[in-house]
């Protein structure tokens, strides 16, 4: 095969695998991305004449439509490299880009859109290489890949992935001492909810399984249950529990959130349209004394509708005397649309508060972020 096409096949595969990216690890994703992009410099470079033939020549439908889509294809490129670099934790994680840009659905909507330009370019230009019903077949694939990676991976990835966890391995490093006292307050779906004994049916969307309490090898499966169940901001209370040795308080709702997800965003929806606080489960003695006597409160919760949960920000109300004058450290797990308006929010609950920047942690990326967190901690622990 020449080198031109057999490039061009690499690079289809490559696009295709970092759509999946979900199946890989973070770290594979970065280090192919990367990969990917040099290797479409060589692409570019292979194909000068493109550049130097710009606005030289006639413009027939065909061509204008072909310049159209390279030249959106390469700016959606850059925008996936510039984006991937912003969320990057491994290959770039020192390089800091604007905040309040949600860098992760910029990436995520920019590989989405690469997939149809793909597609397009592909048609308009893959007649070099196959011609007639080779080229439709091949442009067929592409689009059926390219729909699937787009809609199909990451609907499997939220639904059907089951995510496992070494909880100790995922919650262990690097420390981030705080000046005074800290506490840890969280809120959770894990462990408000009401699964039943066999709680295989409810696995993916935010839960993870904690391997570590599990036997290992065949047979697992059949002992676990949802006490073996690990939400994402319950491990990243954790991460921030075991970075500041502090002490971790649960806030846990009277009544338990109904095991269906679906049915839960609609339970929590309602608690927005009625601008209802559900009842919380008082504190232990020794939870109330630690947060009166806390200079610092993380505070880990996950996004919903946009925002904090009713839960949380009931709890935050009735509590600012607590919060009042402490440096508040507000980390939020969402799943892709960032911190929403937990910020605002948290300043209007808690006034008297000293709010540090918010740090939002995507579900996925979880279990990987304790060093982001530690990170984060030593960062903002003086106002700046
Ligand atoms: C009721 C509800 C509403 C949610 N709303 C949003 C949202 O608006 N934006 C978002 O990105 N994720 C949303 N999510 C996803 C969660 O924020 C995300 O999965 C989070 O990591 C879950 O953390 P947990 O496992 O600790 O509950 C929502 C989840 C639920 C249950």
């Amino acid at each position: 095969m020449q080198k031109r096409p057999f490039l061009d096949l690499v690079l289809l595969v490559l696009l295709l695998v970092e759509l999946a990216s979900f199946f890989v690890s973070s770290r594979v994703h970065e280090v192919l991305g990367v990969a990917f992009v040099v290797l479409v410099f060589v692409h570019l470079w292979w194909n000068a004449g493109f550049f130097r033939a710009l606005g030289r020549g006639r413009y027939p439908w065909r061509r204008l439509l072909g310049t159209v889509v390279a030249l959106a294809f390469l700016i959606d490129m850059a925008v996936i490299a510039v984006s991937g670099v912003a969320t990057s934790h491994f290959l770039f994680p020192s390089v800091h880009l604007p905040r309040g840009v949600n860098w992760r659905s910029l990436h995520l909507g920019a590989a989405a859109t690469a997939a149809f330009l793909l597609f397009l370019h592909g048609t308009l230009v893959g007649g070099r290489y196959v011609k007639g019903w080779k080229l439709r077949t091949a442009a067929a694939l592409v689009l059926v890949l390219a729909i699937g990676g787009v809609f199909g991976l990451p609907y499997l990835d939220r639904w059907q992935r089951e995510v496992h966890v070494n909880r100790p391995m995922a919650i262990a490093g690097e420390k981030a001492a705080l000046p005074g006292r800290t506490v840890v307050v969280y809120f959770s779906r894990a462990h408000n909810t009401d699964f039943p004994d066999d709680v295989d049916a409810v696995s993916g969307a935010s839960l993870m399984w904690d391997r570590s309490r599990l036997p290992k090898g065949p047979g697992w499966k059949q002992v676990r249950t949802s006490v073996d169940l690990v939400g994402n901001a319950e491990l990243l209370a954790d991460m921030a529990a075991d970075a500041t040795d502090a002490e971790r308080i649960f806030l846990q709702t009277m009544q338990k959130y109904p095991t269906s997800y679906p049915e839960t965003t609609e339970i929590a929806k309602e608690e927005f349209a009625s601008a209802t606080f559900p009842a919380l489960q008082p504190l232990r003695a020794d939870e109330e004394a630690a947060l009166q006597s806390a200079d610092n409160i993380i505070l880990v919760t996950p996004l919903w509708w946009g925002t904090l949960p009713r839960t949380v920000e009931g709890f935050v109300r009735s509590h600012a005397h607590d919060f009042s004058g402490k440096r508040i450290f507000p980390i939020i797990t969402h799943g892709g649309t960032g911190a929403g308006e937990s910020a605002n929010v948290l300043r209007d609950a808690a006034p008297d508060a000293d709010l540090a920047p918010v740090l939002d942690v995507y579900s996925s990326d979880v279990p990987g972020a304790r060093g982001q967190v530690a990170a984060y901690l030593k960062a903002n622990s003086e106002k700046q």
